[in-house]
């Protein structure tokens, strides 16, 4: 295992479309491990392969509440209601934003084994799954957010995604 570089936004990378993932293999269980490491040690709840330099359709997500998965090509197929929140990113250290998601969301995706499945989450888990696939387009949270301002270290540490 080892903890990666997190690309930040002056790295044009993170404004690149990342490619579907086509090999199941060893390779990705091991950066998949690798991602989630890095995640951890910059105290983040999401992370998008792309953050990390490699332009594929992965990202690992803990909500710390339970909710701790990689998802591989992962697609919104439904979507429902709106609500306004704060987040940051780990590409984007030391700011956040308000940025409106949908509350409900419905995501298919592939496990690291290349199994289709299909999950919902609500709230902030469906908050931190839109902020990741976002990456996957080269969208940061800032082209959404209608203000982005210095953290407080108290918000910082609550929303790094
Ligand atoms: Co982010």
């Amino acid at each position: 295992m080892a903890i990666l570089v997190v690309r930040t936004d002056e790295d044009p990378i993170l404004r690149k479309k990342s490619r579907k993932v086509e090999q199941f293999d060893e390779g990705l269980v091991s950066f998949a491990e690798d991602m989630f490491e890095t995640m951890y040690a910059a105290q983040g709840v999401g992370l998008a392969a792309v953050q990390v330099g490699r332009l594929r359709r992965i990202v690992v997500i803990d909500d710390y509440q339970g909710n701790k998965f990689a998802l591989v090509n992962p697609e919104i197929i439904e979507e429902s209601g709106c609500e306004m929140g704060t987040e940051g990113c780990l590409s984007i250290p030391g700011k956040v934003g308000d940025v409106e998601r949908f509350t409900n969301i419905k995501v298919k995706y592939q496990t690291l084994q290349g199994e289709e499945k299909v999950l919902e989450a609500e709230e902030f888990l469906a908050r931190i799954i839109q902020h990741e696939l976002d990456h996957l387009d080269g969208v940061l949270y800032t082209d959404r957010a209608e203000d982005v301002r210095l953290a407080t270290v108290e918000e910082y540490e609550e929303v790094e995604e």
